[in-house]
């Protein structure tokens, strides 16, 4: 059975995965900001050393998976803590943890969102946090934003992120280590429960061919077993793909992007 390290996983999607990782047998590290099992702030880069450290500690023989699951949504409205916890907070963790999955052919999974297929993401701040990812730089030009904007800033994170696994997954693929991305619709979690009155009305509009059987929002299970597939040995050949567990919003809005 493998070690499973996950992220945010005290709550939400993160919870949910746990619990399934465990029903199969596996060892689970939850590293989150309250009730982990490490506790870390992976918004800073203190925290996210702490908790890199802590592992090495723990398993110097390795890890099967590292799963990037901590965000916070644009609700919570700071722009800075968009940017350090849902992007710097998954690609530092699992750069920092890759000679653990070398060692025992392990794999990364991040969460990232379908909001990255609605349009809404600021392109000038997905370039510079992949091809700059110079996080002090990065948060010294954001920090002016109206925290209204938010949402533009929550879906670069998410986009970003996604195009980071797509880049990753030839290099980390040759190391042996598969990297891929799950990208949800709207679930009933903490995080959407957060969600203001406007944003309830947008969800709603947002067209869900499913229509998630006459629900508006997914439950967590159906998207943590789509991680703990992704993350498991069974997925094996599955390497730098952002899957998308929407309903097929992607799919409706971008039919004729095949690949
Ligand atoms: N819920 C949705 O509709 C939805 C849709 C698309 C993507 N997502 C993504 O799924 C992931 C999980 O979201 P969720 O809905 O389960 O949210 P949630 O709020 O239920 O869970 C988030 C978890 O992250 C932890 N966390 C928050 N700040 C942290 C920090 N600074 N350091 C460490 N841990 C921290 C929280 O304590 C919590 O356990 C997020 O990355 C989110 O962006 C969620």
């Amino acid at each position: 059975m493998g070690i499973y390290v996950i992220t945010g996983a005290t709550s939400g999607i993160g919870a949910k995965t746990a619990s399934i990782l465990k029903e199969q047998g596996h060892e689970v590290v939850n590293i989150d900001l309250k009730g982990g099992d490490i506790n870390a702030n992976l918004a800073s880069k203190e925290g996210r050393a702490a908790a890199i450290d802590e592992l090495h500690k723990r398993y110097p023989d390795g890890i099967d998976a590292m799963i990037c699951n901590a965000g916070v949504s644009a609700a919570n409205g700071s722009i800075p803590l968009i940017i350090s916890l849902n992007y710097f907070g998954a690609t530092e963790m699992a750069i920092g943890v890759r000679d653990l999955l070398e060692k025992r052919g392990g794999n990364c999974v991040v969460i990232s969102s379908n909001t990255i297929a609605q349009g809404a993401a600021r392109m000038d701040v997905v370039g510079m946090l992949n091809n700059q990812a110079d996080e002090d730089r990065i948060l010294d030009l954001v920090k002016d934003y109206d925290p209204a904007t938010a949402h533009a800033f929550y879906a670069a994170t998410k986009y970003a992120l996604a195009r980071w696994a797509r880049r990753m997954s030839a290099d980390w693929g040759a190391r042996g280590v598969r990297v891929n991305a799950v990208a949800p619709g709207n679930v009933r979690t903490a995080m959407t429960d957060q969600l203001t009155d406007e944003m309830l009305v947008a969800v709603r509009a947002l067209p869900v061919p499913t229509n998630y059987g006459g629900d508006p929002l997914m439950d967590p299970t159906e998207i943590a077993n789509a991680i703990a597939f992704l993350s498991s040995p069974e997925a094996r050949g599955i390497n730098g793909v952002v899957l998308f567990v929407d309903g097929g919003t992607d799919a409706l809005l971008h039919s004729e992007k095949v690949y």
